[in-house]
């Protein structure tokens, strides 16, 4: 798969020698923490073809089955602080809508804050962590992206059947998992570039991929429940929603769902 992926990518990619591959594995992003502890360099791609434990946002699960995706997760070393970073996970997100267009033709639509959806289908989820140094600056950040690529809508465990869709479900067609991986190495070595200068233009194009933004939704934080109507990102790349009882707020952390996705009716 490794080579595969090579073919895929441009000579001389700053990434390309950098590039790890394990046919299985815990999580991707939990072995790229741990080579950023042991010294790995800014741009270790980390791929798996199976995770057995696979993580999702929420102390989710992420469903990693045998060549079915790809489980990437990708180390950076930016030299700022974590207030800098603050849209990581948007700016992966519109990096992994321009890979899945490279890569299938297709553009999926981001629902807030991390996942990709085509229709009402969920293709692909991000978690992004990051680690401090003593003087409270980044170490190392970790973006993790897992996109169902093969898989059949009857494949899928039961719990997420209704809700889940990979790139072949959706155009019809079985795109090689190596070019759909190629294209995200390529998508976020040039989001890496521009991410700490970047970033008004970089809302602006999430903006335009957000399917949440004008929907009803459901907040969840822990045990409160609200409901409301999403109206914009704003520059930090929090969700500005105008609650019913009338306030406006600013929403960077719950789970947000979208009235008619995921079971939400
Ligand atoms: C989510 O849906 O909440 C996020 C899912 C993120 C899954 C990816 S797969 C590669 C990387 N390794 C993990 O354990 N999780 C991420």
């Amino acid at each position: 798969m490794k080579q595969e992926i090579h073919t895929f990518l441009p000579a001389g990619h700053p990434w390309k020698d950098r590039i790890l591959w394990f046919d299985t594995i815990g999580s991707t992003n939990t072995q790229a923490k741990a080579l950023a502890l042991q010294g790995a360099p800014h741009g270790t791609v980390i791929l798996a073809g199976h995770q057995s434990g696979g993580r999702g946002r929420l102390g989710r699960s992420f469903h990693s089955p045998a060549d079915a995706g790809i489980y990437m997760s990708v180390l950076l070393r930016p030299e700022c602080h974590p207030a800098e970073l603050i849209h990581l996970t948007c700016a992966a997100a519109v990096a992994a809508c321009d890979a899945v267009e490279g890569a299938a033709g297709i553009r999926p639509g981001i629902k807030w804050t991390n996942d990709l959806v085509y229709g009402k289908r969920k293709l692909a989820g991000i978690l992004t962590e990051l680690g401090l140094d003593k003087q409270g600056k980044i170490s190392y950040a970790i973006i993790g992206i897992g996109i169902n690529c093969s898989q059949q809508i009857p494949d899928f465990p039961r719990d997420i059947r209704d809700f889940a869709g990979s790139l072949a479900s959706v155009t019809g067609r079985n795109i090689p998992r190596a070019r759909v991986a190629a294209a995200l190495i390529e998508r976020l070595e040039q989001m890496d570039r521009e991410l700490l200068r970047g970033k008004d233009a970089m809302l602006d194009r999430y903006r335009r991929d957000c399917v949440t933004l004008g929907q009803r939704i459901r907040l969840l934080r822990g045990e409160e429940v609200r409901y409301g109507t999403a109206l914009d990102i704003d520059d930090q790349g929090a969700l500005v929603v105008s609650f019913d009882g009338g306030t406006t707020e600013a929403v960077s952390s719950g789970e947000v769902s979208i009235r008619g996705m995921y079971g939400y009716m």
